[in-house]
């Protein structure tokens, strides 16, 4: 495993981070296997661990502070995530810092994953929605800071809408933030517009989520894919994005080189990117953990493949179901 820096926080986080949503809210989670997937990764090298209180309301919290106590003798970097008050994913710009992140909920709410997880300190502590325009009120990041001070979490986060990333370009530029998390993968390469270039000005750390856009780029989703009642998938993957998503993926497939799957290709070209700091792939299979934690040794794309995956850039528009 290779380690990068996580911007001016000075961490030296793995490249291969985990994501560890799906195992507090998607169909077909197992916590044994979730656990035993989230072991494989520490015993591998992976530093950096993603949750939030909204992954299964402190579920998947719990699982990281489990984590940490089993492997006391490793540094392991954990993130988690502050709700918006009203609850409601992506943010929107009607909605006022009020409606999502007033003072007494960021504090009400780092009180509550601490317990979840059973730790003294997080890490880093992130806004799970954000808008740009909520600088013009800084009683949030005020607040942020109050509880960075009291050692309760020790940087400061925001993770971006999805396909917005533009929208959180002031927030990095204003000096206030240690860390930004957006999606970036061969299809959405929109933050090396103006983000990156601002993350490396300020250096903020940058961590690439959605490496496999949900899934379809692990290139085994097909136009009839379906999920069991309830999973959020569902959600996402309605007609008219499954069946382009399945187009564009498919579509990537004679590009695959001999002897490698689709998955090591995509978080590979990520590596490629070196404004990344670390890449979070959602797992709960130790097979899927070892596989993704063994591409940091593999190292970036050979660089005809990666000008090849440039052109596959696929810019969207957020939409009703792209939450
Ligand atoms: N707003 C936000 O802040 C926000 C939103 C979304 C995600 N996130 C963070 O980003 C993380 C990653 O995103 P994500 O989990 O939504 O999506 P993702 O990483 O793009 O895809 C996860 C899917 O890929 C599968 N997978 C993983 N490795 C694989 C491999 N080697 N081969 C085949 N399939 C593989 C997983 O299967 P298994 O699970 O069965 O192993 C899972 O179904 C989340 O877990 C979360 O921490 C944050």
């Amino acid at each position: 495993m290779k380690y990068r820096k996580l911007g001016r926080t000075n961490w030296k986080v793995s490249e291969i981070g985990y994501g560890m949503w799906g195992m507090a809210g998607w169909t077909g989670s197992d916590d044994e296997e979730s656990f035993n997937s989230l072991q494989m990764a520490a015993d591998m090298g992976c530093t950096f661990f993603d949750t939030a209180w909204g992954y299964g309301a402190g579920k998947s919290e719990s699982l990281l502070g489990q984590l940490v106590r089993a492997n006391k003798e490793k540094k392991l970097y954990t993130a988690t995530k502050i709700p918006p008050k009203n609850l409601k994913w992506p943010a929107k710009p009607e909605y006022s810092l009020d409606d999502c992140y007033p003072p007494d909920h960021i504090e009400e709410y780092v009180g509550k994953s601490l317990r979840n997880a059973g730790l003294g300190s997080f890490d880093l502590m992130q806004l799970h929605t954000w808008e740009d325009s909520w600088l013009e009120d800084d009683r949030g990041i005020k607040k942020m800071m109050d509880l960075k001070a009291q050692g309760l979490f020790h940087a400061i986060g925001l993770s971006l809408n999805r396909w917005e990333p533009w929208n959180g370009v002031r927030a990095v530029k204003s000096g206030l933030i240690d860390s930004v998390q957006m999606i970036y993968n061969i299809f959405d390469q929109n933050p090396r517009d103006e983000l990156f270039p601002a993350c490396r000005e300020m250096n903020v750390g940058v961590i690439a989520r959605v490496p496999f856009d949900e899934g379809s780029l692990t290139g085994t989703l097909t136009k009839e894919s379906k999920w069991p009642e309830g999973d959020w998938r569902n959600t996402y993957f309605v007609t008219e994005n499954l069946n382009s998503s399945v187009d564009h993926a498919n579509a990537l497939k004679p590009l695959v080189p001999a002897g490698m799957t689709m998955s090591e290709m995509a978080l590979r070209f990520i590596l490629g990117e070196p404004t990344v700091s670390t890449i979070i792939p959602g797992m709960r299979k130790p097979r899927h953990a070892m596989m993704n934690m063994a591409v940091s040794d593999a190292g970036p794309l050979d660089p005809g493949l990666m000008k090849e995956l440039e052109k596959r850039r696929w810019d969207r528009k957020p939409q009703k179901w792209s939450q």
